[in-house]
């Protein structure tokens, strides 16, 4: 299939896990990817990686001067934008009773600040029929211990699914979200805990997942590359759940 044929994509978040797979389906299928990263050194590996039909963006979702000039930076690459997978983010998680200042503002900058102003800044190079995906995470379905901050940021990254389809339908922009389960990607390096501590974790979140294993990056790519085609193209303002049923079956 070549869906995305001569169409671009800024996929924040894209040197790995489901940025990064979500660029090179995208690329597979004729589009060409604007991916970004907090590194120079993620960002180049990853675009030599994509290939030819890729360019990068060092850019911090969670520095608000860096986002601020996202538009310029990609003015640079092209004029025009079709898909933006709003995608940039990790967890970290906390008790509340331990939860500092810092891990609130740290993932509230990040992930909703982030989400807003990213959106802000590709607004004006979305043409007609562009379609922006964000990612929010099936954590906002459930309680989850240690979840409060992640969860609540997530929740308010959904809150703008249905904002942002309200205001950009005159613009002929379709606003949805996907909202993975748990996913094989670097997403628990960046949580403090060692490598033995993160295979513990897995191996104890698996019993809970229905298909009794982690989902790949591929399968999220998948649903936000539907989210983003023709196909659904009467599909606005909504979130599509991809996590084996973890939040609805018991
Ligand atoms: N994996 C899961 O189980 C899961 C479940 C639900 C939701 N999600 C969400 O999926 C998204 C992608 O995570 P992933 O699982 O694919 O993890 P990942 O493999 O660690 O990838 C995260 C990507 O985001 C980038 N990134 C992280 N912080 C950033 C920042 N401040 N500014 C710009 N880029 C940043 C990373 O790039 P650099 O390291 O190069 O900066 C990397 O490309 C996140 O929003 C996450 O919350 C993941």
């Amino acid at each position: 299939m070549q869906r995305f044929k001569d169409k671009v994509a800024l996929i924040t978040g894209g040197t790995n896990g489901i940025g990064f797979a979500t660029a090179e389906q995208f690329i597979s299928e004729g589009g060409k990817a604007i991916i970004t990263g907090r590194s120079k050194e993620t960002v180049n590996r990853a675009v030599e990686k994509l290939g030819a039909n890729a360019q990068g963006i060092v850019s911090d979702a969670g520095n608000i001067t860096d986002v601020l000039s996202l538009q310029e930076e990609i003015k640079a690459h092209t004029d025009v934008v079709n898909l933006l997978f709003a995608n940039a983010g990790y967890g970290k998680f906390s008790d509340v009773a331990s939860a500092d200042e810092s891990h609130f503002d740290e993932l509230f900058n990040t992930l909703v600040k982030g989400t807003f102003f990213t959106v802000q800044q590709v607004l004006p190079l979305l043409i007609t029929g562009s379609s922006i995906i964000l990612n929010t995470s099936f954590v906002t379905e459930i309680g989850m211990a240690n979840f409060s901050v992640y969860s609540a940021a997530k929740s308010a990254v959904q809150s703008f699914i249905k904002t942002f389809a309200a205001e950009f339908t005159e613009k002929d922009i379709r606003v949805n979200g996907v909202s993975p389960g748990h996913i094989k990607t670097n997403i628990f390096n960046n949580t403090g805990l060692s490598a033995e501590q993160i295979e513990g974790a897995i191996q104890s979140i698996i019993p809970s997942i229905p298909f009794k294993r982690l989902g790949s990056p591929g399968e999220i790519a998948e649903a936000v590359l539907f989210l983003a085609s023709d196909q659904a193209s009467y599909i606005h303002g909504t979130e599509l759940t991809v996590d084996a049923g973890t939040s609805v079956i018991r």
